[in-house]
């Protein structure tokens, strides 16, 4: 967790809007949360309604440490207290079965609730302060990308809420990593900051997903994910280079405006195309970190976005499953 100057005045007025029914945005390591008294119907009610977010996805509870998050839980089973000990806080949500404390309404009638110890010290304060369990969804409009700054939740939902606390960049870029340990089936709902690999060292073999019959698949995943305006084109090896090339051109004939996104390496290669570098194709952090924001930057700015696929490797594949679900095409 990175140091961070917290602004006790700023937490204290916030942690009072959560305490008598109103919402606060505020920072994450992973995305900026849209937070609410878990145990409040009516500010619940207006986080589906200012995200315009279905009212079967379920929210996830955040929480400033492990015994707040048993005692929102019917039972919190060794494995979930195994994982919680190895990533908390940190970007892992666990879905466990829950008590009467949380409100259905944030956990769309479900048995179950997720919860998650965000390792963000504005955050932790926050819930902290409020004295209760703070449900929070990513802090953007459905189907926009997760904001990973101020200017971003101000974008989407600036004027909706009532306070919007701004902690900066945040230091992942993408959203946590869900767990199902409700039940035997232990399977991983959505990947995440932190990658399959990193799960296993800790637990075994886990299956992305959630194949067996018992474990349902996080509700959210089946909504349409973040489609931008713009086209998005993933482009495969082998031969990259010479296919976005190639798509470049054509587009370009037809009068669309086409933004490049590649790896630093990449560069030479393209000279004289419009195009933007994220990371090297060695360093996944920073693309996850850079990725969102990049997104909504070129949106606005093109028609057509070429994309060089990122590697197959357990470090890229949540990034890699945002983009496919981004994506209109793959060459
Ligand atoms: O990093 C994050 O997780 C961010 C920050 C703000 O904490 N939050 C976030 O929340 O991404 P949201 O609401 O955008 O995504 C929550 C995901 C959805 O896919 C939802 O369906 C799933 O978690 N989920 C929530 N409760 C669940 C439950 N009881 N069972 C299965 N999936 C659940
Ligand atoms: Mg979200």
């Amino acid at each position: 967790m990175t140091e961070q100057v917290i602004d006790r005045i700023a937490i204290r007025q916030a942690a009072g809007i959560i305490r008598s029914g109103g919402i606060v945005a505020f920072p994450t390591e992973t995305v900026y949360g849209l937070g609410a008294d878990a145990t409040n119907n009516d500010a619940i009610t207006r986080i589906f309604q200012i995200k315009g977010r279905p009212a079967d996805n379920p929210l996830i509870a955040h929480v400033h440490s492990l015994a707040q998050a048993k005692s929102i839980s019917l039972n919190f089973p060794d494995i979930a207290v195994k994982l919680a000990k190895s990533f908390w806080p940190g970007p892992l949500t666990l879905v466990v079965n829950k008590n009467q404390t949380v409100s259905s309404l944030a956990t769309a009638g479900l048995s179950t609730i997720a919860v998650r110890m965000p390792a963000n010290m504005i955050a932790l304060e926050l819930i902290k302060t409020a004295a209760v369990a703070i449900v929070a969804p990513s802090a953007n409009l459905s189907g926009k990308p997760s904001p990973t700054n101020a200017a971003h939740v101000l974008q989407d939902i600036g004027g909706k809420v009532d306070m919007v606390i701004d902690g900066g960049d945040t230091e992942l870029g993408i959203e946590s990593t869900v767990v199902d340990v409700s039940t035997e089936n232990t399977a991983i709902l959505r990947l995440g900051s932190i990658s399959k690999g990193q799960i296993e060292d800790i637990i075994g073999p886990i299956e992305v997903g959630g194949t067996g019959t018992q474990a349902p698949k996080a509700p959210g995943m089946k909504y349409t994910h973040y489609s931008p305006d713009a086209k998005v084109i993933i482009v495969r090896e082998p031969g990259a280079i010479e296919k976005i090339k190639r798509l470049y051109a054509d587009y370009a004939k037809a009068g669309k405006r086409v933004i490049i996104i590649a790896f630093s390496e990449n560069s030479q290669d393209l000279t004289g195309l419009e195009s933007y570098s994220i990371s090297s194709a060695g360093d996944p952090k920073t693309y996850m970190r850079k990725f969102y924001g990049t997104l909504r930057d070129l949106d606005s700015k093109t028609d057509v976005i070429l994309v060089i696929d990122v590697p197959e490797e357990d470090a890229w594949m949540a990034v890699r499953d945002k983009m496919l679900k981004a994506s209109d095409e793959i060459h």
